[in-house]
């Protein structure tokens, strides 16, 4: 692999910032200064240093995304932005989103290289929980927080799971709106709204907070992203 190129992907930085080490003599193989970004190294079995710090190449890339509404969660699409117009990684072409979001869903996105983590993340065996937080038009009742524990019929063969249903406020008046954050443990096709619309109501705002345990970062601005620590990655592992 070109050293280059090792020192982008171990560091989530350009190349051409990683280029800038190289000049001022910061990076060593083996323990001898190397200059030239094309040098070929053995990520398994040379040893490179970035200002005397060893760096180790990691197989596995996985990105915190804060999904704006507006973009699609696909890698192309012919007409619409993609929240891979979002990502700015050297490795952003090995990655790929878990599950996906609505066009104008926001929040909580993890973009992954890892194919069967990612299915297993979604298989319906493991119940990997997801938090999101909405706006509701109707005022949300302790009824329906008791119809979302006992499952709601959203006209599948089953019951929804249960599923815990907080009301954070309620804005009474003429058109009543309420906030809500609900915990579902399962990934059905627009599954949220479904839910709603199965008690009578529309969900107006929709935003993913949590997702395996793991918050959205709120350092990260809609259209932001961050490479996962490796505590997030052990935890996303551990969910499933
Ligand atoms: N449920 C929905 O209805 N939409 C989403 O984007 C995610 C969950």
């Amino acid at each position: 692999m070109r050293l280059d190129k090792f020192l982008a992907e171990c560091s989530g930085n350009t190349r051409s910032e990683v280029k800038k080490w190289l000049k001022a003599g910061g990076v060593t193989v083996n323990g001898a200064p190397v200059l030239k970004p094309e040098t070929k190294i053995d990520p398994e079995k040379d040893v490179v240093a970035l200002q005397g710090k060893q760096l180790f190449y990691s197989s596995f890339v996985g990105l915190m995304f804060h999904k704006p509404a507006g973009c699609v969660t696909a890698t192309q699409d012919r007409c619409q932005k993609t929240v891979m117009d979002y990502i700015d990684h050297p490795r952003k072409k090995d990655v790929f989103p878990v599950g996906r979001l609505d066009l104008d869903t926001e929040g909580l996105l993890f973009l992954i290289n890892d194919g069967d983590l990612s299915h297993r993340m979604l298989s319906p065996r493991h119940h990997v929980p997801k938090t999101y937080e909405a706006q509701i038009a109707g005022e949300v009742t302790k009824e329906d927080v008791q119809a979302f524990e006992e499952g709601v019929d959203i006209g599948e063969k089953k019951k929804t799971l249960p599923a815990q249903l907080e009301i954070l406020e309620v804005n009474a008046g003429e058109t009543p709106t309420s906030q809500i954050r609900l915990t579902i443990c399962e990934g059905k096709f627009h599954q949220v709204k479904r839910m709603f619309e199965a008690r009578g109501k529309k969900v107006t705002y929709l935003k993913r907070v949590s997702m395996a345990g793991i918050a959205l970062d709120e350092v990260l601005k809609p259209g932001e992203w961050r490479e996962l620590t490796a505590e997030e990655a052990e935890r996303l592992r551990e969910s499933c």
